[in-house]
């Protein structure tokens, strides 16, 4: 244990108490895969279908948290200055994309203790990343971590680019490129793993992970 000046304040409102006014538990459903495989669209639709039910929710996705929370340098140099932009700017190399998720994993831990079901959506390549995020959450109660690997061929992902970051990339023009110049380690055993190639609609995918997450309770 590192020693720390900083300690931990129990509160008088406590996780359950939270969790049983919501009448639901807490959890992170973390939704992982290529730029383009499709994980923003599914987690998406499931935060609609699951807010159709009642339940209280939150959807963390990656490029809108680099609109804020993990903004990259050249953003944050627009708001702020150069030197503060090169501390605290996350970009794309291995690095910055492990602070971006250590960020994300800490934000996603704290929404699932005030009870909420939350849906993060980002490319979060690294495995040692994403099961740091795992220990943390699990830390807290086991089981609150549900990794869903939306596994939705490169060749897929290239030819849908909806953002035109694809061409860019092959054209050199985006460097740390997922896929095309940077690695993507897939989960080796993701709680739920969703075959994006096969023709299914987001809608029918986002509907079999809210299912297998009913049957967890
Ligand atoms: S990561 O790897 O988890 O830190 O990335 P994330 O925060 O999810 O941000 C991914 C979105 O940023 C855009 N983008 C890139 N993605 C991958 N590699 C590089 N170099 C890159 N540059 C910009 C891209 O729009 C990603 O959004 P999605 O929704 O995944 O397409």
């Amino acid at each position: 244990m590192v020693k720390s000046d900083i300690v931990w304040h129990q509160h008088t409102v406590t996780r359950e108490s939270r969790e049983s006014r919501l009448d639901q538990k807490g959890v992170v459903v973390w939704f992982t895969g290529l730029s383009g495989c499709g994980k923003s669209t599914i987690a998406n639709e499931l935060d609609r279908q699951l807010s159709e039910l009642g339940r209280a929710t939150m959807l963390l996705d990656g490029d809108n948290i680099r609109h804020g929370l993990c903004a990259p340098p050249e953003r944050l140099a627009e708001e702020h200055s150069a030197e503060f932009a090169d501390r605290f700017g996350l970009g794309f190399g291995e690095t910055d994309r492990e602070e971006n998720i250590r960020r994300i994993g800490s934000l996603a831990a704290l929404m699932a203790s005030a009870g909420l079901i939350t849906l993060t959506a980002f490319v979060s390549p690294y495995l040692r990343d994403r099961d740091r995020v795992r220990r943390i959450i699990e830390a807290g109660r086991e089981g609150d971590f549900i990794e869903v690997f939306v596994d939705t061929p490169l060749e897929i992902c290239e030819a849908r680019d909806p953002k035109g970051l694809y061409k860019k990339a092959r054209a050199g023009e985006i460097k740390n490129f997922t896929g095309i110049s940077d690695p993507y380690e897939a989960p080796k055993s993701p709680e739920i793993h969703l075959d994006g190639g096969n023709g299914q609609t987001p809608a029918q995918q986002a509907a079999e992970v809210l299912e297998i997450l009913k049957n967890r309770g």
